[in-house]
């Protein structure tokens, strides 16, 4: 067996090998010196792949990643104070810093957090119906439509932790019924909605200050839903009545 692939490899490499020993003796070199020169690009690839760079990466595709801008504390030429910070224009106030009704915007009354509505939101059926939708755009995933704490998000985000896929760690969204919550004033509910809270993220910047109230009253609607007392709804006493003693058997 050896000795047959011996055979082949004289074979094929002979011819090969006599005809370079012909060659004249600076291509004998040039072949060398290329052979060697080919090591030179993967060696360099080898190296840019183990070794750290001070320089960025040559970009090729530049598209928008590169332009000239200014960044914060810069120094430009074209202001007479060269900052290229401009200064607020006198008078502006921060959404941040607003004061003047602290009811509306932060669900303060007298530095307290308010258990009343605004002068600025009329509460009535077509109020929480917006709070209804808004609530179950924004805060259903993760607190469920009824408030419960069980979205989809919060369910999800349970497997998750349970198959312990990379390491996740989940922080389960309150129940809104649970005492702590359901006895909290509305403008604690308010402020929750408005800058988040612990892990809950802020929803201020995408919901509307009136969304905001109408979402605290739908909440309120929701905890109601689940305390009432059948002397709330008008005309209860004529409703058929199921006795509680009963409830839960169906003979
Ligand atoms: C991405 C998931 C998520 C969404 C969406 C979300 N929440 Fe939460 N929420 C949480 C989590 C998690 C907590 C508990 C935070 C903690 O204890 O660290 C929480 C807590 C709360 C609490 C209790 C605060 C307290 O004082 O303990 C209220 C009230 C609340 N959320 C209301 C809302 C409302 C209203 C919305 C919709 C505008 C909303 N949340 C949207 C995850 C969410």
């Amino acid at each position: 067996m050896t000795n047959l692939i011996k055979q082949i490899l004289d074979d094929l490499l002979s011819p090969l090998l006599a005809d370079f020993k012909e060659c004249p003796i600076w291509i004998k070199w040039a072949a060398i010196v290329l052979t060697c020169a080919a090591t030179i690009p993967l060696s360099l690839i080898f190296r840019a792949r183990t070794t750290y760079s001070e320089k960025p990466r040559i970009h090729f595709i530049q598209n928008m990643d590169n332009q000239p801008k200014y960044v914060s504390q810069e120094a430009n030429a074209l202001f007479l104070d060269g900052r290229v910070m401009r200064p607020m224009v006198e008078g502006t106030v921060s959404q941040s810093q607003m004061t003047g009704d602290t009811h509306t915007f932060m669900g303060l009354v007298d530095g307290a957090w308010a258990d009343t509505y605004p002068a600025s939101v009329t509460v009535n059926k077509d109020f929480v119906l917006r709070g209804q939708g808004r609530f179950n755009i924004y805060c259903s995933p993760c607190h469920g439509k009824g408030g419960f704490g069980d979205g989809v998000v919060h369910h999800r985000a349970q497997r998750l932790v349970e198959t312990g896929v990379n390491g996740t760690t989940w922080v389960a969204p309150k129940n809104l019924h649970e005492e702590a919550v359901a006895e909290q004033p509305k403008g604690q509910v308010f402020n929750t909605i408005t800058n988040g809270i612990r892990t809950m993220g802020a929803y201020g910047s995408q919901i509307t200050v009136e969304d905001r109230w109408a979402i605290v009253a739908y909440i309120e609607a929701l905890q109601i839903s689940q305390n009432a007392d059948p002397t709330d709804v008008e005309g209860s006493d004529t409703l058929p009545r199921v006795d509680a003693s009963n409830e839960g058997s169906n003979k």
